[in-house]
C-alpha cells in the first residue's frame, strides 16, 4: 500500500488532500508538509525528507498562488513555482515516486471563446501562469499534471467566503461579469487527484467542476443559495476594477475535462451543485461558531 506525501499541505487544496487520502484504506500513511517544515525552494531539505518518508505518491500542491504578489515579485514566483517544482520532481524521481503536479487555467491566455483542451498550446499572460508552466515543463513524461481554476472550498481563503463575508454587510457586491471560467470545489478535486494518483496516470487532465460561469453569475449563485437576495450583485467591466489588482486575468478560461471523459476517468460534478453544498456547510459552520 502507498505512502503519501503532499506539499502544500496546509492551503485550501492540501488540507482537502490530506483528509481524502488519510480515508482512503488502500493508502498506508499520508503526510502532509508545508513552508513552515519544508521549503520546496530549498534542493537539500527536499531531498532530505524524501529520502526519509521515501513516498510512493507526491502531490505537490504547494505554489506561491497569489497572482498580484507573482507580478511584483516575479524571482520569487518562478522560485517557488518554477525550481521548487524542479526540486520535487527530481526528489521523486530519486526514491521512484509518482509525481503529481497542480497546474492552473492562468497558462492560457483568455482569448479563446471555447473550452481549452489539454492539448491546446499555452500562453500564459501573468508572470503567475508562466511561473506554472515553466512548472509544468520541469516534469518528465512519466509525471501526472492536473490543471484545474477557480479553486473554492471549506479551508483558506477564496471567494465563495469573500462573497458570503460582502453578503453579511450592507449595499450593493460589484463583480466582473467579462471574466467566465469554471469553479472547483477543492473536495472534489481533490477526489479526482486520490483517483488519478492510485491509479497511477500520468500526462495532463483538465480537473475542474463541470458547467461555466462569471465571477458575476457565481456572486448570485452564492447568494441565493444562501438565502440572500441575488439583485444585490451589481455587474461591472473588469476594466472598472482597482488598479492595484497587477496581474492580468484571463477573460475566458474555462478547460474542458477531454482527458478525463476519452478515458471513462469521470467528470466533475456541475459547479452550481458543488458551490450550493459548500454554501450550505460554510452557513451551518458559521451559525455554530458564532
Ligand atoms: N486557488 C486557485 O484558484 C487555483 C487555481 C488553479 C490552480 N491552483 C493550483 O492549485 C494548487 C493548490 O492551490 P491552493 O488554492 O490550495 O493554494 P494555497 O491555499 O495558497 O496553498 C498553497 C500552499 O503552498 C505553500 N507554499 C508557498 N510557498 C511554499 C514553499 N516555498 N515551500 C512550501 N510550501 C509553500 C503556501 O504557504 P503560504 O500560504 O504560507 O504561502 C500554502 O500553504 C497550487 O499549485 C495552485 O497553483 C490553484
Amino acid at each position: 500500500m502507498p505512502n503519501v506525501l503532499i506539499t502544500g499541505g496546509k492551503g485550501q487544496l492540501g488540507l482537502e488532500l490530506a483528509q481524502r487520502f488519510a480515508e482512503k484504506v488502500v493508502v498506508e500513511t499520508t503526510t502532509s508538509i508545508d513552508v513552515d517544515e519544508v521549503d520546496v525552494t530549498n534542493r537539500d531539505q527536499v531531498d532530505e525528507l524524501f529520502r526519509f518518508l521515501r513516498p510512493d505518491i507526491v502531490v505537490h500542491a504547494a505554489a506561491m498562488t497569489q497572482v498580484d504578489a507573482c507580478e511584483e515579485n516575479a524571482e520569487t514566483a518562478f522560485k517557488v513555482n518554477a525550481l521548487g517544482t524542479r526540486w520535487v520532481y527530481e526528489a521523486s524521481r530519486s526514491i521512484g515516486a509518482h509525481m503529481c503536479y497542480v497546474s492552473t487555467d492562468y497558462i492560457f491566455d483568455g482569448q479563446a471563446d471555447t473550452a481549452y483542451t489539454e492539448w491546446d498550446t499555452p500562453n500564459p499572460a501573468s508572470v503567475y501562469g508562466k511561473s506554472k508552466l515553466a512548472g509544468e515543463r520541469e516534469l518528465g513524461k512519466d509525471a501526472l499534471i492536473v490543471r484545474t481554476s477557480w479553486v473554492v472550498g471549506r479551508f483558506g481563503h477564496n471567494m465563495v467566503k469573500t462573497i458570503l463575508k460582502l453578503a453579511d454587510s450592507p449595499g450593493d457586491l460589484r463583480f466582473v461579469n467579462d471574466q467566465v471560467g469554471s469553479p472547483t470545489v477543492a473536495g472534489d478535486l481533490a477526489d479526482k487527484i486520490v483517483q488519478l494518483t492510485l491509479e497511477k496516470r500520468i500526462g495532463v487532465y483538465n480537473v475542474t467542476n463541470s458547467g461555466q460561469t462569471s465571477w458575476y453569475e457565481l456572486a448570485r449563485f452564492v447568494l441565493q443559495s444562501a438565502g440572500h437576495d441575488p439583485e444585490r450583485v451589481k455587474a461591472i467591466s473588469s476594466s472598472e476594477l482597482p488598479s492595484e489588482r497587477k496581474a492580468p486575468r484571463p477573460n475566458y478560461s474555462v478547460l474542458a475535462p477531454t482527458a478525463l471523459r476519452l478515458s471513462d476517468a469521470g467528470v466533475l460534478p456541475h459547479w452550481q451543485d458543488s458551490i450550493r453544498d459548500l454554501v450550505q456547510y460554510l452557513t451551518i459552520q458559521k451559525g455554530q461558531s458564532g
